[in-house]
């Protein structure tokens, strides 16, 4: 049985910052053997729903299929036949659901730290996931990210994460910048300056694309977020690739060894080379492998932290 530390934030899993380091060595390390077939025994059953408000097709199916794994019990939930569209808030909809039985709810939401009310308000018995607010943060991409990195590289020290696109409205750039920072690698970010949050400053500093390119032992690409308004209706996708993409030209110049990292969904050509998403240097797929993992060890200390499923 696996023990975790009660913390304020304790029975939710909300923002990278809500884990020390040992705490996410705890939960890649259970990634890890849920990914070689262990499974933890639950004695009674737990209900979760996914409440999707922003699109997503890798997150929502990915935590259905840990949910399926684990043995969890899923309410549907749809936003768009749901009493939402009548305008019943979000605190209404997750009392509702709790009321009912939902005992975890994985949520993304378009609005950054939209869980802060919920958390505070003391009258939800209900563990909630974050699945991405707004341009806030990605605890799940993230943790499958940093699984990724640790398969390949075996640590994090000495690491050189090199963060380029549209950082500003990333939520995988702060995630992964405050969690990577921690454990010990140095984050660097390059892309559009204009795209660049200034307050990711203290995170990594920010550099040339092409000086630091050759520099970086992993190379993650940012989608061009066109939904938050970041781009204009004159944004020049070849340009863009040209400036700030990575071609197979400048995946060329990358260090031996060097991998190449992407949250998804991918806009192929602009960002990233449609020949470099499945190239030997690409993680891309190995990502989405692993996320399944990682959101199982999630939602396992969720339920251990709340005593869910007869867990102690
Ligand atoms: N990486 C990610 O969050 O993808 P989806 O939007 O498809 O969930």
């Amino acid at each position: 049985m696996l023990a975790y530390q009660v913390k304020q934030t304790a029975g939710n899993l909300l923002s990278m910052n809500d884990l020390d380091n040992a705490e996410i060595d705890t939960l890649l390390n259970r990634a890890e053997e849920f990914k070689h077939g262990v499974r933890p025994h639950f004695s009674e059953p737990v209900y979760a729903v996914n409440l999707f408000f922003e699109n997503s097709t890798r997150t929502h199916t990915s935590f259905e299929m840990a949910e399926r794994k684990l043995g969890l019990t899923i309410l549907p939930f749809d936003p768009s036949t749901s009493s939402v569209t009548k305008g019943e808030t979000l605190h209404d909809t997750l009392l509702t659901l709790n009321a009912i039985g939902a005992q975890i709810a994985v949520i993304r939401h378009s609005q950054n730290h939209y869980y802060d009310a919920l958390v505070s308000g003391g009258d939800l018995d209900l563990g909630i996931v974050n699945a991405g607010d707004g341009s806030g943060e990605h605890p799940s991409q993230s943790l499958l990210d940093l699984m990724t990195i640790r398969e390949e590289f075996g640590a994090f020290a000495g690491l050189r994460v090199l963060i380029c696109g549209d950082i500003s409205h990333s939520r995988v750039a702060r995630s992964n910048a405050e969690a990577l920072g921690k454990l010990g690698a140095t984050v660097l970010f390059a892309g559009p300056q204009e795209w660049f949050d200034g307050s990711l400053s203290a995170l990594g500093e920010y550099g040339d694309w092409d000086e630091l390119l050759p520099t970086a032992d992993v190379v993650m690409m940012l989608r061009v977020q066109h939904e938050r308004g970041v781009a204009t209706e004159n944004f020049d996708g070849a340009a863009y690739a040209a400036q700030y993409g990575l071609t197979v030209e400048r995946a060329g110049k990358m260090k031996s060894g060097a991998i190449v990292m992407h949250p998804g969904p991918i806009n192929r050509g602009v960002e990233l080379a449609s020949e470099l998403v499945q190239a030997p240097c690409s993680r891309f797929v190995k990502q989405m492998q692993n996320g399944v993992y990682v959101r199982m060890a999630m939602l396992e200390r969720i339920c251990q932290e709340r005593h869910f499923g007869g867990m102690q």
